[in-house]
């Protein structure tokens, strides 16, 4: 019964990457049509390659993998794949990240990347009803130049239109938050929001600074935000949600096993904490299957269910209208 309603609760989605929506099938499938070159026979070889020790291995296959995306049918269909799984999940809302460097950087043009997306966002709300928008998460290891040109450039596009804020993703330790204030201030004068991934692979202390000198509305991952005080204090006080993403951090190894992950610490401490897939192609479950694993392991009762629901469409980007519709 609770599983149930964790599928059946409208929901909104604001912790995925569209480029982790890649599932072995749709990779094969794209790849093929590109004349692009992987090194498996068969889906599950695609499968096996699915281990990793820890972000970085992760990122590699990932960043390899999405080599194969070259025209706006392949980035239109990663959207609307997405869809599909999410429709099904009780997604009514969605926000997606991209990452716009990992396409420019192999040659692909940003309308290419975008004008595909948007595309996938409007077949989702036409046959799924789904809203979305997209939020560029830029590179951290390419460093605040490489993000503030490639946010000039969308900033250029018709499409531009359809993003409604900024990230900040890859490789966190070694990056802290002030070195792209730049970058979050352009976007700000552009009109975007700001989110970040924070206090995931990296020290908690990340979170804090991202609140205290970026500004973020919201906080990805922040699950390591227990190990500093000023960070928890930051949080509690501006009222900033978390989009954690429970099965992900598992799989990435962060922690060994889902008992050992914060996510039900962080809801008793009364944080504004979201349940999300990150992505869902390589980490083992969309949106609601997130949810089934930690109500399972952490018993969560239908109050709880219903309050991650209602906060996911509250703390999301979406217009006052819409979350009158879905709240
Ligand atoms: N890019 C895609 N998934 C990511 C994650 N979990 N952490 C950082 N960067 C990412
Ligand atoms: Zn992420």
């Amino acid at each position: 019964m609770r599983d149930e309603l964790a599928y059946r609760l409208p929901k909104a989605e604001l912790h995925v990457h569209a480029e982790a929506c890649l599932e072995p099938e749709l990779l094969l499938q794209i790849a093929e049509r590109n004349g692009h070159d992987l090194p498996y026979a068969s889906i599950d070889e695609v499968r096996r390659a699915y281990e990793w020790s820890d972000l970085g291995a992760f990122l590699d296959l990932y960043y390899r993998h999405i080599e194969v995306l070259r025209t706006e049918t392949d980035f239109r269909q990663l959207v609307e794949s997405y869809m599909s799984h999410a429709a099904e999940q009780g997604v009514r809302h969605v926000e997606m990240f991209f990452d716009p460097q990992a396409h420019t950087r192999r040659g692909v043009p940003l309308a290419t990347v975008v004008d595909g997306l948007a595309a996938g966002l409007d077949s989702g709300a036409r046959e799924h009803g789904i809203s979305g928008a997209l939020i560029a998460c830029f590179i951290r290891e390419l460093g605040v130049e490489s993000a503030q040109e490639t946010l000039a450039e969308l900033a250029e596009l018709p499409a531009f239109e359809r993003i409604v804020g900024i990230g900040l993703d890859s490789i966190e330790e070694g990056f802290p938050p002030p070195l792209f204030a730049p970058l979050y201030a352009q976007a700000r004068a552009l009109g975007l929001l700001g989110v970040i991934h924070a206090g995931e692979a990296g020290p908690g202390e990340n979170v804090g600074l991202a609140l205290s000198v970026l500004g973020v509305e919201r906080i990805d991952h922040g699950v390591r935000c227990g190990d500093d005080a000023a960070s928890i204090a930051a949080l509690r006080e501006r009222g900033t949600a978390l989009t954690v993403c429970p099965l992900s951090n598992v799989r990435i190894g962060m922690y060994e096993t889902l008992a050992d992950h914060p996510v039900a610490q962080l809801l008793r401490d009364g944080l504004e904490v979201t349940i999300n897939s990150d992505g869902p192609a390589y980490f083992g479950g969309y949106i609601a299957d997130n949810w089934v694993a930690v109500q399972r392991q952490f018993d969560l009762d239908v109050d709880d269910l219903v309050t991650l629901a209602r906060r996911s469409i509250a703390v999301s980007f979406a217009t006052a209208e819409r979350k009158a519709q879905l709240l």
